[in-house]
């Protein structure tokens, strides 16, 4: 098969406002950082930008976690990492569903053979914690997850009692972050948030492409102490972290130019601080509800929650 490469043009999109959940409008520093020369990702240089982007990471994350890196790949490659290091057959796993995103959850639970206790709530509205409670009564999770916001409706679940839950419970507390990360408070450490994931197209503004993970000491112990191999080579944190680590061990070549891209967006994160970043995505959303009032519709999901 022959084709005429000149069939084809230079890629030129346009501009756009991006009015969806993600991606979102990628600012020009963003972009420049990009176009820096890819290097080795064992290069000297490129070790301490890996280090430098750590610490941003758990500055936006508030947590002291060492174990705090872009897993490589979009959202839902966090969420199999979280899950495919910390479950073995037979666990019990606890999944909040109020969206599309806790129904995928549930999904991998399934996959890995992991026991699903699965709390359904009506799709637009916030998990409730005793419906959670109720689940789990005589159980032995490993595991109860919820996700923060649920971009399929928008609706928002306060964290802190489903953590005392899970810790009650002696389970660890999984949270899906991706659309709440960089947009609205996330603190991991003083919520008790054992294992978390994101992504960078969304609140962070950078293109997708990586999922910015943190794992807890109490989570690394479960992780280290599993009875079976993590059925997932590539997202095995167990030999992720040795190349993250000191070691700096080749697993897979890192996506050098992507973490040129989000050590910029959470260089501007930093910048403009975490409150005033919150402050102004809670002044845009009540614009945006303002704006649709106005125009005669009401919001699926109640304030608030
Ligand atoms: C809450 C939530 N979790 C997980 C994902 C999956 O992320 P991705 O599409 O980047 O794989 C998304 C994507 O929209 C999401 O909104």
């Amino acid at each position: 098969m022959t084709i005429d490469p000149y069939d084809f043009r230079d890629i030129n999109p346009g501009n756009r406002v991006l009015m969806g959940p993600g991606p979102s409008d990628v600012p020009p520093r963003i972009l420049q950082a990009m176009t820096a020369p890819c290097i080795g990702h064992l290069d000297p240089y490129f070790l301490s930008v890996m280090d430098e982007t750590q610490r941003l990471l758990r500055h936006l994350f508030q947590t002291q976690n060492e174990l705090t890196i872009p897993v490589s790949g979009t959202g839902s490659a966090g969420m199999e990492t979280c899950f495919v290091n910390l479950v073995e057959p037979g666990d019990e796993v606890v999944v909040c569903v109020n969206g599309v995103f806790g129904t995928r959850m549930s999904d991998i639970v399934n996959r890995l053979n992991g026991k699903l206790i699965r709390v359904d709530t009506k799709w637009g509205r916030a998990v409730e914690p005793d419906n959670v409670s109720d689940a789990i009564r005589g159980r032995n999770p490993k595991i109860l997850a919820v996700v923060h916001a649920e971009t399929s409706t928008g609706a928002h679940t306060p964290l802190e009692e489903l953590s005392k839950i899970a810790h009650d419970a002696g389970a660890l507390f999984l949270v899906d972050s991706v659309t709440s990360l960089g947009g609205m408070e996330v603190n991991v450490d003083n919520a008790g948030i054992d294992v978390i994931y994101s992504g960078t197209q969304k609140c962070l503004s950078c293109p997708p492409g990586l999922s910015p993970v943190s794992f807890s000491d109490k989570a690394v112990e479960v992780l280290q102490n599993r009875k079976n191999p993590v059925v997932s080579w590539y997202l095995d944190m167990n030999m992720v972290c040795s190349y993250w680590g000191e070691e700096r061990k080749y697993h897979h070549t890192a996506p050098i130019n992507m973490i040129y891209a989000l050590r910029e967006a959470l260089r501007l994160v930093a910048e403009e601080g975490l409150d005033a970043r919150f402050a102004r995505h809670r002044l845009n959303h009540r614009a945006l509800v303002a704006g649709l009032e106005a125009m005669g519709l009401s919001m699926l999901v109640p304030e608030g929650r």
